[in-house]
């Protein structure tokens, strides 16, 4: 069912129909008290009547309701009246002029006091009670009183014309509202089911147009809208990263070649020729180096992740000792302040990468005879894992770009990594729902920090 449908069903539809039931169920109540109402009267009247319609003179039986003074003024509730025989012979009847109630049928209302509505002889709609009554001398007389159901009808007209005209009113202001409100709403849902069309067909670019209304619709645009503006970067951060990976391919392949050329060029010494090779083979590193940290960035996008509850301090220590060796050869001592344990819900090796990335990076940079300090302590609902050495730091205003897929700083040396560790280890910190960034220079060197929170929500 289209939305447009199911709003004016459920919306005007089911409730025109509810209050049509209700209306129509309070007029056939209605109408049934107004009938107990005239039979309530037509009985006391047959009770007036039967206590004594023989006290005329002779016994003569009469009804009461001709000669009362006050027939005038009871006029409207004022029953026709026969009084018949057991035989059918009409003894009295009420008014003197006028339809008489019809004769009534052998044996009727002996059991007791009769009601039923009927169609009089005028073919009028009336209401009949019928009731046996004994004169003192045992004669069974019926008397027979009749209602006219005129006015109640006529009630009963009126309250089905006022309902019903009041319903048919209720249920067309529903309708034109709910037509409208759906017609609106199935075109602003329309406006999204027309723009992933776009998307699919890549146009990234279009805007979906402002709703200022606040409902729930209003909130998926602005979902849909976040969501394609973060696809838009993503798109965008995955252009440059291709771009830069060609651009960083080229360069030692380019060097490789003008090194085989120039080798090539004339007779080379074996001398010559080993150093054109070292020098093909330091290219080689290069490019081995950045096609193993691609990998580490391809394999950021794996959709599932191993993450489990680990100690962060021993994914740190066992880090730092890995780097021991290396960092011994190059005279670096590393410097453990770290507690017992580290309880958090993480990925080990992703983590592990992550501190490779800021361990390499400081005994790269750190000047023989320093130390490097690795620290861990709590923060917050999480663990900062700081990597402090004393080489010459980053400039304050490279503190974001540094974290830059391919960005190597402003003083990189030609043979430097491939500018991707930092952009690698901040992807890992944000897929744990923490971060990765440049402690502010407190002196000498450059301190990096890893903030990871507990438990991922
Ligand atoms: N401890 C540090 N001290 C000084 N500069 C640093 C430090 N760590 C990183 N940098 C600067 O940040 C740049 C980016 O570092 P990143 O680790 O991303 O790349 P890289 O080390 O050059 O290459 P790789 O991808 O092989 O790690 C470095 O080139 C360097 O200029
Ligand atoms: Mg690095």
């Amino acid at each position: 069912m289209r939305v447009r449908t199911r709003l004016v069903v459920f919306g005007a539809a089911l409730p025109a129909l509810a209050l049509l039931l209700a209306v129509v169920a309070a007029g056939v109540v209605f109408r049934l008290s107004l009938l107990r109402a005239l039979d309530r009267a037509l009985l006391a009247q047959a009770a007036v009547e039967s206590v004594s319609p023989f006290d005329g003179p002779q016994n003569a039986p009469h009804l009461h309701l001709g000669h009362s003074p006050l027939v005038d003024d009871v006029r409207s509730f004022a029953p026709r009246e026969a009084l018949y025989r057991a035989t059918g012979e009409l003894v009295a009847h009420f008014p003197e002029n006028g339809r008489i109630p019809d004769p009534p049928a052998p044996g009727e209302g002996e059991g007791g006091p009769q009601l039923s509505t009927r169609t009089a002889s005028d073919g009028r709609p009336v209401r009949a009670l019928v009731v046996v009554v004994r004169a003192p001398w045992g004669e069974p007389y019926v008397l027979k009183l009749e209602g006219s159901l005129g006015e109640l009808d006529a009630t009963m007209r009126l309250y089905w014309q006022a309902t019903l005209g009041l319903v048919a009113l209720v249920s067309a202001v529903l309708f034109a509202l709910q037509w409208a409100q759906a017609g609106r709403m199935s075109r602003r849902i329309a406006d999204m089911t027309g723009y992933l069309p776009k998307l699919r067909g890549g146009d990234l670019e279009w805007r979906l147009p402002a709703d200022g209304t606040g409902d729930e619709i209003a909130d998926l645009r602005v979902a849909l809208a976040e969501a394609m503006e973060r696809l838009l970067l993503a798109r965008d951060a995955q252009e440059r990263l291709i771009a830069n990976a060609a651009h960083e391919l080229r360069t030692p392949l380019g060097v490789m070649r003008t090194e085989m050329d120039l080798a090539l060029r004339k007779e080379r010494s074996a001398d010559e020729l080993r150093q054109a090779l070292a020098g093909a083979r330091g290219e080689v590193d290069r490019l081995s180096n950045l096609a193993a940290r691609l990998l580490d960035l391809a394999a950021l996008g794996k959709v599932t992740w191993q993450r489990s509850e680990g100690d962060l301090a021993l994914v740190v220590r066992d880090a730092a000792e890995a780097y021991e060796a290396e960092a011994e050869g190059r005279g670096l001592a590393i410097e453990l302040d770290l507690p017992a344990q580290a309880p958090a819900e993480i990925d080990v090796q992703m983590i592990r990468q992550a501190l490779d990335n800021y361990l390499s990076n400081a005994i790269a940079h750190a000047p023989s005879g320093s130390a490097i300090r690795v620290g861990l302590e709590q923060e917050g609902e999480g663990y900062r894992v700081t990597v402090r050495d004393e080489g010459e730091g980053v400039p304050a205003e490279e503190a974001e770009r540094v974290f830059e897929p391919f960005y190597r700083g402003s003083k990189a040396k030609k043979a430097a990594g491939a500018g991707l560790g930092l952009s690698i280890t901040r992807a890992i910190a944000r897929r744990h729902g923490g971060k990765a960034y440049l402690v502010p220079r407190e002196g000498r060197g450059a301190a990096f920090a890893l903030w990871i929170p507990r438990r991922v929500w």
